[in-house]
C-alpha cells in the first residue's frame, strides 16, 4: 500500500555564495530584475556591467539571487544600485549581506542611492540619511497644444560627439561630482538636445531606450523655462510612445510640463546619502546649472 503524501514539506534553507557580477549570465540578472517587477531589459543590465561594478548571490547550483552594484566617479564617491534579493529570499538579511560586500569595495567613498519604498529601512540600518524625494514620472507622451511655452534663452540644437567635453561640465556643476565616462557613454546610447548662446552650450537632455520605452535623463539647466525647451523636443519625438522622467523637481513650470506631457507622477524613491552630501539640493544663485532629471534611479 502505498503511504499518502503529508500536505506539507519543510525545506532547510541553504546557503549562498558571493560573485561576480561580470560572471553570470545576462538572462540570470535580467530574471532576478523582473521577480521584483523592475523594467530593465536584458540590454539595461549589460550598459549597467559596463558602467559599474557589482556582486552577484549565488546558491549551491549557481542561481543568481541577489545582487548590488556601484557607479564610481573619482576617489571619493559612488552611487549604488542594482540593490535586489529574490523575494522568497527577503527580510532573512541577504540585503545586508551584500551591501556590506559593497562596503568593502568603496572604503572612503561617500555614496549616494535612490532607496525604493522597500529597501528604506535596509538602508537606514546602515546609517544612509534622506536627503530629497524623485519623483519617477512617466507615461505615454503627448505634445502640449495648449498654452504659449514660456521663453528660454537661447537656441535648441541636437547634440553630437562635440559636445560631450560641455555637457560634462554642465553635469558636474549640477550633479557636483564630475562623471566623464558615465556621460561619454550615455552619449553613445543617446539622442541629445542642446540649449545654445551662441557657441555656449547652456542646458542639455539626453534620451535613451530603457525598460518599457525611453528614458530621458540627465537633464541640466539654469531654469525651467531651459529645462522645459530642451525636454520638449524628446517629448515630440516619442510622442504616443512611452517615456518616463526621474525628477527631483515637484512643483513648478518643469513638473507641470511633465504631467502635461503625458508623464504623471507613477512612484517615489528617496535619494539618500552615506558620508559627505553633494551640494545639488543647495539652493544656488540664477545661473547655476541644476540637475532636473537623474540618468537614472540607479546611476542617480
Ligand atoms: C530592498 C531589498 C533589497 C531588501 O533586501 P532584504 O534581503 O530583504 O534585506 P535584509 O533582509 O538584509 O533586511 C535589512 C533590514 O530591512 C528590514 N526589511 C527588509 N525588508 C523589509 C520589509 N518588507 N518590511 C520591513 N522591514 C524589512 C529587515 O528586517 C532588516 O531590518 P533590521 O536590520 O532592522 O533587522 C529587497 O526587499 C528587494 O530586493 N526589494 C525589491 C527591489 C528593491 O526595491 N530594491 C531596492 C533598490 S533601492
Amino acid at each position: 500500500m502505498e503511504l499518502k503524501p503529508s500536505g506539507s514539506l519543510k525545506i532547510d534553507t541553504f546557503s549562498m555564495r558571493v560573485g561576480d557580477i561580470e560572471s553570470v549570465e545576462l538572462d540570470r540578472l535580467h530574471a532576478l530584475s523582473l521577480s521584483v517587477g523592475w523594467p530593465h531589459r536584458a540590454e539595461d543590465w549589460q550598459f549597467l556591467r559596463e558602467s559599474g561594478e557589482g556582486f552577484v548571490a549565488l546558491d549551491e547550483i549557481g542561481r543568481v539571487l541577489g545582487s548590488a552594484m556601484w557607479f564610481a566617479h573619482g576617489a571619493d564617491f559612488a552611487t549604488v544600485g542594482m540593490v535586489i534579493t529574490s523575494p522568497r529570499l527577503q527580510t532573512l538579511g541577504a540585503g545586508q549581506w551584500l551591501m556590506k560586500r559593497v562596503f568593502e569595495n568603496v572604503v572612503g567613498c561617500d555614496l549616494r542611492l535612490n532607496a525604493t519604498r522597500a529597501a528604506r529601512r535596509l538602508y537606514l540600518s546602515l546609517d544612509f540619511q534622506p536627503e530629497k524625494t524623485v519623483y519617477q514620472c512617466q507615461g505615454i507622451a503627448r505634445m502640449q497644444t495648449t498654452g504659449r511655452p514660456a521663453k528660454s534663452r537661447g537656441d535648441v540644437r541636437t547634440l553630437d560627439a562635440g559636445d560631450i567635453p560641455a555637457a560634462i561640465a554642465l553635469d558636474a556643476a549640477g550633479f557636483g561630482v564630475r562623471r566623464a565616462a558615465l556621460i561619454e557613454k550615455l552619449f553613445a546610447h543617446s539622442a541629445g538636445y542642446g540649449l545654445f548662446k551662441g557657441d555656449k552650450l547652456n542646458a542639455f537632455a539626453l534620451c535613451r531606450p530603457f525598460g518599457r520605452g525611453h528614458v530621458v535623463g540627465p537633464v541640466v539647466a539654469e531654469s525651467d523655462a531651459d529645462a522645459v525647451a530642451i525636454v520638449r523636443p524628446h517629448v515630440a519625438d516619442h510622442s504616443g510612445s512611452f517615456l518616463r522622467i526621474d525628477t527631483h523637481m515637484d512643483n513648478g513650470e518643469f513638473a507641470a510640463f511633465l504631467a502635461h506631457s503625458g508623464m504623471p507622477v507613477f512612484d517615489t524613491v528617496l535619494t539618500m546619502s552615506l558620508g559627505k552630501r553633494l551640494a545639488d539640493f543647495a539652493v544656488g544663485d540664477a545661473t547655476t546649472p541644476v540637475t532636473y532629471a537623474l540618468a537614472s534611479q540607479t546611476l542617480g
